[in-house]
């Protein structure tokens, strides 16, 4: 069936472990994930984001995702990632999502609380659970394009009274993770703020922390993509040892898109440079998936530790 996080979350507090939180676009992507999942018995979050419903409509993966269950019968937690609207979290609630984001994390304190408030008050009277957004990410927030200086963690000081005062169900701060394949600087050591996410962890005593940003980019994939005929210097992701140990933490749900597609993408160009006369999609999309596959089961097992739960 289609679950909230709820029990998810519960669980993986009390476990120190972490739900991993998908990017989904297309069946591939959607039958990779969820295979790898049931294969390991693991808990899996497959989130839509705005862009994800323009690509492929919103019926399209909502029928998607139903097969899914119905095929894996596992508990899947259908989820909208950085809505940025009541009008578009409520449209999704409305479809049958049982977890939305308002990430109204870009606007002042007060507005944000406000427009949180208002999406809680619809997505609980609804069954449906809230994920909010203090601290601003540097990178490519759905569309938005915040640099690095106007990013800003999460200032610990205020997430009390925001919790307080929207009833969020989980919360997405800033602790220098950022969006998409170029997340640090070459040459410079990737260092997630564990000082911030700990005063966080005591401000909010069980409350569910949530990571976005949070692809590895794998240097073979990115490797590979250039070996065959791609172009992506200098592309770096937040080394997987700080998620670990971010999922031991407060962290329950770490959200991975980029390296999906590097998966997807690193495999397709392979293929695509090894067989120059195949013209058939499922000849290509066949080991794509099978490469998201793969990658999800490596999150499960050695980032997320959430196999058998
Ligand atoms: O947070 C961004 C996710 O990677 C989704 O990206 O807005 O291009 O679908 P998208
Ligand atoms: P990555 O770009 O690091 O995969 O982050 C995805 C994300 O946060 C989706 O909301
Ligand atoms: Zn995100």
């Amino acid at each position: 069936p289609l679950v909230t996080s709820k029990e998810m979350f519960e669980k993986a507090y009390k476990g120190g472990y972490a739900i991993g939180a998908f990017n989904v676009n297309n069946m591939e992507i959607i039958q990779g994930i969820t295979g790898a999942a049931a294969d390991l018995k693991a808990p899996v979050i497959l989130q839509v984001s705005k862009g994800a419903r323009a690509y492929a409509n919103r019926t399209y993966l909502m029928k998607l995702v139903e097969a899914a269950v119905i095929d894996t019968g596992l508990p899947i937690c259908l989820h909208l990632d950085h809505g940025d609207t009541f009008e578009l979290c409520k449209s999704c609630i409305d479809d049958g999502f049982t977890s939305v984001m308002i990430d109204a994390s870009s606007k002042p304190f007060a507005e944000n609380i406000a427009l949180t408030r208002q999406v809680v008050e619809y997505a609980h009277d609804h069954g449906v659970v809230v994920e909010a957004e203090l601290g601003t990410l540097a990178g490519i927030e759905d569309e938005v394009n915040v640099s690095a200086e106007d990013s800003s963690y999460t200032r610990p000081e205020e997430v009390q009274e925001f919790v307080e005062k929207t009833g969020c169900d989980s919360l997405a701060i800033a602790i220098g993770t950022s969006h998409g394949a170029y997340k640090f600087k070459p040459g410079t050591k990737p260092q997630l703020r564990f000082d911030v996410l700990e005063e966080v962890e005591k401000k909010l005593p069980g409350f569910p922390i949530v990571l976005h940003g949070s692809s590895s980019v794998p240097q073979e994939f990115v490797e590979k993509i250039n070996k065959f005929g791609g172009n992506m210097p200098g592309a770096i992701g937040v080394p997987e040892n700080q998620l670990r140990k971010a999922a031991s933490m407060a962290v329950c749900k770490i959200n991975i898109d980029s390296d999906l597609r590097l998966a997807m993408t690193a495999s397709i160009r392979e293929y695509l440079a090894e067989h120059p006369d195949h013209f058939d999609p499922r000849q290509y999309l066949k080991p794509a998936r099978q490469a998201i596959h793969d990658m999800v089961a490596h999150k499960i097992v050695d980032v997320l530790g959430c196999d058998g739960k």
